[in-house]
């Protein structure tokens, strides 16, 4: 069998003989990821100046290779060009987005320099596979570079309609980046139309989901990420026994947990969801001092301007909310800005007696599946599932809102307090056999296999 190469911005933590730590893509990626695979990504260290030195860990069999990032280019490459350009642009919202051009001349040269790197490492049967928006370009550089081996690209991110994606600057040279791989992934059938519309109007040849460009065919797949139910249900089971998790439940005195985390992100939509808990609480009173929400934001990208205004927004609305309604023993709202541990996470979604998961725009979102997996099947929460989350597409049985509609929202966390235990184990059997279907084995295998298939 041929030797899988994965190739993503960040790699897992990973430490010598044991396997990745984390979630995220390492659950993923977890059944493709055989011993002697090989993972290949930036090592998360900034230097004065760039350097073409590869470190390498082995670990579980697969050996981890990085390369460290000049400290400007991580500046304009990684929180410029990719986060503050690439993102809100890929998330549909333009008005967010910052480009110059000395940012995508960082970007250019950092895919490459990932390429020149995956060059020295790959071997001519090695099947490359490519994740995310952070690398449109190397696979257009291998191949400039003379590697003919099958190539395919994964977008975690959502693609935008082509009147968004024709902002770009470079948006020809990043379609051009491309149509350099076998195969391009994406997580639902509206990402892969924008991508095959935006090929077509530039007079690219596009039959069915395939494409051809320059005597080279590309085959565009529907493949949604997903989560590995049973090690996570595991998780959930173990850490509710943990001596945090039982405080969480002593702490609560009865009252019905409301549980989200995200990365502290714009395109997640707190701000909206604080004011939908806001509504909530002041449309349905005689709920107050039934309900305690817990919102688990995970710093992230903080030197990017966008999301210092997010943080400070979101300590203004959480003030708000508390100093509004609290009472002397109860506090409406705990707002967290730090990471929680996966294990801890897991048993708190198991207490939860609903999830919130209301991103403004999503490629996927895992949490909304997780939150799914750890339940208990005989006493389940209830999911309130953004529609314009990837996930909605998969779970339609969960109670789907606009997350931009702040009364909507406000009336789902209601009726989610009120639906009976029937209705909700009922729409929990479905989501769990949708989450099981579209899990985490799935996702990898029907890649691999794709990837796998010579005939492009
Ligand atoms: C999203 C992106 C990933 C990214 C992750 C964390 O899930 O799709 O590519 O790695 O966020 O963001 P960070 O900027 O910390 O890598």
């Amino acid at each position: 069998m041929a030797r899988l190469v994965i190739v993503s911005n960040r790699v897992p933590d990973v430490s010598e003989n044991s396997g990745p730590r984390a979630g995220g893509l390492a659950v993923g990626l977890a059944d493709a990821l055989a011993p002697g695979s090989l993972w290949f990504g930036w090592s998360g260290e900034r230097l004065a100046a760039r350097s073409d030195e590869i470190h390498s860990i082995v670990a579980g069999g697969v050996t981890y290779a990085t390369i460290d990032l000049a400290e400007d280019d991580y500046r304009a490459y990684y929180l410029g060009f990719s986060n503050a350009t690439l993102w809100p642009l890929f998330h549909m919202m333009p008005s967010l987005v910052s480009f110059d051009s000395a940012g995508y001349d960082a970007y250019r040269a950092v895919n490459e320099q990932f390429a020149r790197a995956l060059l020295r490492l790959i071997q001519p049967d090695d099947l490359i596979w490519i994740h995310d928006y952070q690398l449109l370009g190397v696979a257009a550089t291998l191949r400039r570079l003379g590697v003919g081996n099958r190539i395919g690209f994964f977008l975690h991110i959502p693609f935008p309609a082509p009147v968004l994606f024709d902002l770009l600057p470079p948006a020809e040279e990043l379609l051009q980046g491309l149509l350099a791989h076998d195969v391009v992934g994406f997580q639902t059938e509206p990402d892969r139309g924008h991508f095959l519309a935006a090929l077509r109007q530039r007079g690219v040849c596009v039959q069915g989901n395939d494409a051809w460009h320059e005597g080279r065919g590309l085959r565009s797949i529907v493949t949604p990420v997903g989560v590995d139910v049973d090690e996570f249900n595991r998780l959930a089971v173990r850490a509710v026994r943990r001596v945090e998790a039982r405080r969480v439940v002593e702490s609560l005195a009865g009252r019905a947990l409301m549980i989200s985390a995200d990365r502290l992100d714009y395109t997640k939509g707190l701000p909206a969801r604080f004011d939908a808990y806001g509504r909530f609480l002041s449309r349905f009173p005689e709920r107050r001092r039934r309900i305690s929400f817990l919102q688990v934001a995970a710093p992230s990208r903080e030197e990017v301007d966008q999301y210092k205004a997010l943080r400070d927004e979101l300590d203004y609305k959480a003030g708000a909310i508390n100093g509004e309604y609290s009472d002397f023993d109860w506090v409406p709202l705990r707002y967290m800005t730090r990471a929680a541990g996966r294990g801890l996470l897991a048993g708190l979604f198991r207490i939860a007696r609903i999830g919130l998961v209301t991103p403004l725009r999503d490629g996927m979102n895992l949490v909304a599946m997780e939150y799914i997996a750890a339940q208990d099947p005989l006493d389940p929460g209830v999911l309130i599932l953004s529609r314009f989350a990837g996930a909605a597409t998969l779970l339609p049985e969960a109670l789907l809102v606009n997350p931009y509609d702040v009364d909507q929202m406000a009336e789902a966390i209601n009726t989610a307090m009120l639906m009976t235990l029937e209705e909700r184990q009922e729409r929990h059997e479905a989501l769990l056999g949708r989450v099981r279907r579209h899990d985490a084995t799935a996702y990898s295998r029907s890649f691999v296999a794709a990837l796998s298939q010579g005939d492009g």
